[in-house]
């Protein structure tokens, strides 16, 4: 296992900001984890375990060690009637591991078609998109304690799964490497397209759902017509969380906005980020180097060479004006290092 210092992490982060890792390290198997454990330079130096970097903006130079998750594999580990349990190794890309679930006809990771980044870092987020989120098809995680280099099973409750929320980044933050992930995908058709956008897609183009790989190829078109590739585009795909808001406060909202969109959600009503900031006059806006995207306002974007301040200050603008004119607060979804 090579450390490397001073590594360059632009190409290892989506929204394509320059900085460096004091030192760097590739993880390529269960066995480079555990000596990993022992290493000086990993005892002694702030930690960060990197996936896809698809969710992370760089504010600085990171002085510590970067460890960044390469473990692959995918298996089968048990098989029934109705349903399979598969085990991927984190490392994997998040959308080999759907295509590898679809090409099969298995149900339950469809709907999450596109989302970037790697298998070990969607529990963390509880990553979500067209009404499906990883907790409602996760049996477990496998992790390793960092201080101590032990491996610990967390089931689906003690990840302690929330909207874009878990255990991993709320009570444990920083303290598990996640290796592997198993999920609880159906055999027989269990569909859900309740997501208006998902619904009108299909109804507009006549699709008729016949296996899961018709709800990944109507998603990955929906992504792929509103979401920047970061390969062309820098950017973190949502920067914040949509804003949850109560019966009453959304009553007093709706009397000033009457057009605001909502969606109720688990006795909660959920108010799209997006329409607060496109409402603030935001979509497609530009300063320098970085700006909010012109076909979703939830997105900034890094037009090239931006620095981590840059996008950071347009956010903390974006969240002002939210607050000024809606009296919400907007929290990042992103996460700054
Ligand atoms: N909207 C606007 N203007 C915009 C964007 C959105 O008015 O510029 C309003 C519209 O009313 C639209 C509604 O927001 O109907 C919902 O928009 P969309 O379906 O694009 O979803 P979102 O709420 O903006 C969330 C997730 C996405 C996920 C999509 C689809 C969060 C923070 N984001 O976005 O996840 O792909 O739903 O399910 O919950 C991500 O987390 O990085 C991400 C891309």
């Amino acid at each position: 296992m090579e450390i490397l210092k001073n590594y360059d992490l632009t190409k290892l982060n989506t929204f394509g900001i320059h900085a460096k890792a004091l030192y760097f390290i590739e993880l390529k198997n269960e066995l480079e984890l555990q000596e990993l454990f022992k290493i000086p330079e990993f005892k002694k130096n702030e930690k960060l375990f990197l996936g896809g970097g698809s969710n992370i903006l760089f504010i600085k130079d990171f002085y510590g060690i970067v460890v960044s998750n390469r473990l692959k594999g995918i298996e089968v580990l048990k098989e029934t009637e109705d349903f399979v349990l598969i085990k991927s190794m984190g490392g994997e890309w998040w959308n080999d591991l759907v295509n590898f679930s679809v090409d099969r006809g298995y149900w339950g990771i469809e709907n999450l078609s596109l989302v970037p980044g790697t298998v070990g870092a969607t529990p963390v987020q509880n990553i979500g998109a067209y009404g499906v989120e990883i907790k409602d098809v996760l049996e477990n995680v496998e992790a390793y304690e960092i201080n101590t280099g032990e491996k610990k099973v967390f089931s689906n409750k003690e990840c302690k799964f929330g909207y874009r929320d878990s255990v991993f980044k709320g009570e444990l933050k920083g303290q598990y490497f996640i290796s592997a992930v198993v999920v609880k995908l159906y055999k027989k058709e269990s569909k859900n397209i309740r997501y208006k956008t998902l619904q009108e897609y299909l109804e507009k183009n006549n699709i008729e759902v016949t296996g899961p790989k018709t709800i990944s190829d109507a998603v990955t078109e929906i992504r792929k017509s509103k979401l920047p590739d970061p390969k062309i585009l820098g950017n973190a795909g949502s920067f914040f969380k949509n804003v949850y808001v109560d019966q009453e406060k959304f009553e007093r909202l709706k009397k000033e906005f009457p057009d605001v969109p909502s969606f109720n959600e688990d006795n909660l009503i959920k108010i799209p980020s997006g329409w607060l900031i496109e409402n603030c006059g935001w979509k497609g806006k530009r300063l320098g180097k970085v700006g909010i995207h012109e076909r979703q306002a939830l997105v900034l974007v890094n037009y090239g060479g931006a620095t981590g301040e840059e996008v950071k200050n347009l956010a903390f603008q974006v969240i002002d004006s939210v607050y000024q004119k809606f009296g919400l607060k907007l929290v990042p979804e992103v996460n700054f290092i």
